[in-house]
């Protein structure tokens, strides 16, 4: 029998298909069991599985769940740019789906990362949607490939936790076409999650659940959306308007099954679109059927705390290293001093409804234990944001001063960032900075490692640190990952995915968050991280894609050729130049040159991590097609690409560009007709229009036509006058001449189009 032929809709009853569309609880599927339909679970996500202990009787219990490896969140994954790592992460939580019996994971979040303070940053990719989406792709082909679902959340424009369940992202088209939806895009295009999971707020005034312009027409109609689509926990407030926008499953239940019932016997609900709905939850639960049914099926523990380790080396980011301070050499007897709490009770995921249960827990301190590695510590605080404790300060001061170096573990503990409240600062906790100060004036090698799922602010405090190691949050395999990193087992090769800001004030998205009385402007429209700061030339602390190595590179032979009208392919090789095996991500900039829209200077179109060995080299080949050239145009309501130059840059960070080359694109040749609101320089510049300006001008004196001023400020006002304005500056001639120019521009494309 294939996969979704039995059972089918057209076996069910009215009153089954309807119970198809919401949960059987919190955490399962409706089953239909006379007709064989399985009940099953689906539960978090999004970086290692949640499954509630309480989950059997469908309740919930954030803090108690059963052991699963704890991968690093997205927040420190992201920095890894590595996609083949990350669908390795994606296979392995697979695993451990199958053996809880869970047919659908609920991840990864793609949202942007539009200002730093969202509480659930941590649980987002980047502030750019190419790197979220060709990053997080990897987590749903990973899982998939291995029979278990993914939800991929939240769809859409959950940028904020204030106000959530309800705010109205009020966002320009363009935005949302070029920055907002293409990490879904892609994703729904390329590895088809079998589930979405609509987001809370509202989008241009319409709640996501019950968006049909978003449910059906962009993601069903235009991207090929195959799969279903589920609210958020309790963001469906309309069933029929819901299932009438293209949202298949209510969760968690309402226990309203009748109200579809009634809607589609009084025809508030067509027949066909309950069909739809319906035979997508079958489809989807014949899907996994194959891997639910394996029974007794045991992950290797050992072997995904490894995957989580790998995950974790890579996740880190080294933002500074002066005098090489690091790599530490174990060997060389060096006394090394500990301070801060972080390094014996580690902050390694996020708070809210992805915080999981890890299978083991290593931190720093127990890795030095096992390895043998000398080292004094000293907590230095406490996990509260405040008060300081002057005796756990004095002993920390002690404890640096008779050290060869310090590394510190400071960061956020888990009451400054959530899912559920945004932040309201970006400055670390004044109490260890404090610390560090005091530290710092005892001992002038002072490396500090950060613990954060969101950006923090650096540089009021840098000046104390030779080092600056930002480890984001490693999953639960962080101690051992640390301290390969910092002794110089691996050398770091982290990226930032996202800008870290002088100042919170800088970002461009501060005039409007978190918004007010129920909605949020997005004003800054495609201008959000690095495609403000480096269109407007603004400082930032360490710019998006930076991350340093205990290797060097060079990036040489850099090459563009076109492959099409706008399509180009980029080579370019890069070398290891020291002896340190290590790894370097080479990116990929497109430049557009002058456009008719304001475009951010450059966007990340396509990036490889490689791996290198002390002296070697290779040659990366990156493929650019017609969309890396593109703008959404609000005016043909479609992807545009205008004919011209652009610079194509490779480099290593959005502002450590090694060469750029040029390409012309011939362009798509996308116009609208001309009519009377056109203005002149819009007819001189068509091509047919530009055909008629002529003639006009060649018969300036007869048949009423006016000769044209030839002053400069006439002909500049002119230039931007639609026709039927042209009265205003010439006259009867004016009016003379737009009637000609609407007549034989209507001969002429009433020419072309027979
Ligand atoms: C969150 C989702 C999560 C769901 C189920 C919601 O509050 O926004 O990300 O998957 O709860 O726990």
């Amino acid at each position: 029998m294939s996969e979704s032929s039995y059972p089918s809709v057209k076996d069910l009853t009215l009153e089954e298909k309807a119970s198809l569309t919401s949960g059987g609880d919190a955490w399962h599927l409706q089953g239909v069991e006379a007709k064989g339909i399985p009940g099953y679970m689906i539960t978090d996500g999004p970086h290692g599985l949640r499954k509630s202990l309480a989950a059997s009787t469908g309740e919930t219990d954030l803090d108690d769940s059963v052991p699963a490896t704890c991968f690093p969140p997205a927040a420190g994954l992201s920095s890894s740019w590595n996609p083949e790592l990350i669908h390795q992460v994606g296979e392995a939580m697979a695993e451990e789906c199958i053996q809880e019996k869970v047919a659908v994971i609920l991840g990864p979040g793609v949202n942007i990362k539009r200002n730093p303070l969202g509480g659930r940053c941590f649980e987002y990719w980047s502030e750019d949607p190419y790197l979220a989406g060709h990053e997080a792709v990897g987590i749903v082909a990973g899982v998939q490939s291995k029979g278990v679902g993914t939800s991929l959340k939240h769809f859409a424009a959950n940028n904020q936790e204030t106000d959530r369940l309800r705010v109205d992202a009020r966002i320009s088209q363009r935005a949302l076409r070029e920055i907002y939806l293409p990490a879904f895009e892609h994703i729904v295009k390329t590895a088809q999650p079998w589930t979405i999971m609509c987001s809370y707020n509202r989008i241009n005034g319409v709640h996501s659940a019950q968006n049909r312009w978003l449910l059906t027409d962009v993601l069903r109609n235009e991207w090929g959306f195959k799969g279903i689509v589920m609210s958020d926990w309790g963001a469906d407030h309309d069933r029929v308007a819901s299932l009438n926008a293209g949202l298949n499953l209510e969760m968690p239940p309402t226990y309203t099954d009748e109200q579809i019932v009634y809607a589609a016997r009084d025809g508030r609900i067509a027949p066909a679109q309950l069909d739809a709905m319906a035979q997508g939850m079958i489809d989807l639960v014949n899907k996994t059927r194959a891997a639910m049914s394996i029974d007794g099926y045991r992950f290797d523990v050992d072997a995904h705390d490894e995957v989580a380790h790998q995950a974790a080396i890579e996740s880190m980011v080294l933002l500074k290293n002066d005098d090489a301070i690091l790599p530490l050499d174990a060997a060389a007897s060096k006394k090394v001093a500990i301070i801060g709490e972080f390094a014996r009770t580690p902050r390694y995921q996020g708070g809210g409804s992805s915080h999981i249960t890890p299978t083991k827990m290593t931190s720093f301190l127990d890795t030095l234990t096992a390895r043998g590695i000398d080292a004094d510590f000293a907590p230095g605080f406490t996990l509260d944001l405040e008060p300081a404790d002057p005796a756990l300060e004095a002993q920390a001061v002690e404890t640096a001063k008779g050290a060869d170096v310090v590394l510190m573990f400071l960061g956020l503990p888990e009451a400054a960032e959530s899912e559920g409240f945004d932040r309201d600062t970006l400055d670390m906790p004044a109490k260890q900075i404090a610390l560090l100060e005091q530290v710092a004036a005892v001992n002038k090698n002072v490396v500090v490692v950060l613990s954060n799922g969101s950006v923090v602010t650096v540089n009021p405090w840098a000046k104390y640190a030779k080092g600056i190691l930002e480890s984001w949050l490693l999953g639960q395999a962080g101690g051992p990952a640390l301290a390969d990193v910092i002794f110089g087992a691996v050398s770091p090769s982290g990226k930032l995915a996202q800008s870290i800001p002088l100042d919170i004030n800088d970002d461009p998205s501060m005039l409007n968050w978190p918004g007010e009385e129920g909605h949020v402007d997005y004003g800054e429209g495609v201008f959000v991280g690095y495609r403000y700061y480096d269109t407007y030339g603004k400082a930032v602390d360490y710019p998006f894609g930076y991350g340093l190595s205990y290797a060097t590179f060079e990036i040489s032979e850099v090459s563009a050729t076109k492959t099409g009208a706008n399509t180009a392919c980029v080579t370019a090789t890069v070398t290891n130049t020291s002896d340190v095996d290590a790894a370097e991500t080479v990116q990929v900039y497109v430049a557009p040159g002058a456009s008719d829209v304001a475009r951010p200077k450059h966007e990340l179109k396509g990036f490889e991590k490689v791996f290198l060995k002390a002296g070697e080299s290779k040659t990366v080949t990156i493929d650019l097609d017609e969309r890396a050239f593109a703008y959404w145009s609000e005016k043909f309501g479609d992807w545009h690409v205008e004919a011209g130059e652009y610079g194509i840059e490779v480099g290593t960070a959005s502002r450590d560009i090694a060469a750029s080359v040029n390409v012309t694109l011939d362009g798509d040749n996308k116009s609208l007709p001309l009519n009377e609101w056109s203005t002149y320089g819009e007819w001189e510049s068509d091509p047919v229009g530009g055909k008629v300006v002529a003639a006009a001008i060649a018969a300036a004196g007869t048949n009423g036509l006016p000769t044209l001023p030839d002053n400069a400020m006439m002909r500049m006002f002119l230039q931007s006058m639609p026709i039927n304005s042209l009265p205003t500056l010439l006259g009867e001639g004016g009016k003379t001449l737009a009637s000609y120019l609407l007549d034989e521009y209507a001969k002429l494309t009433k020419n072309i189009t027979e």
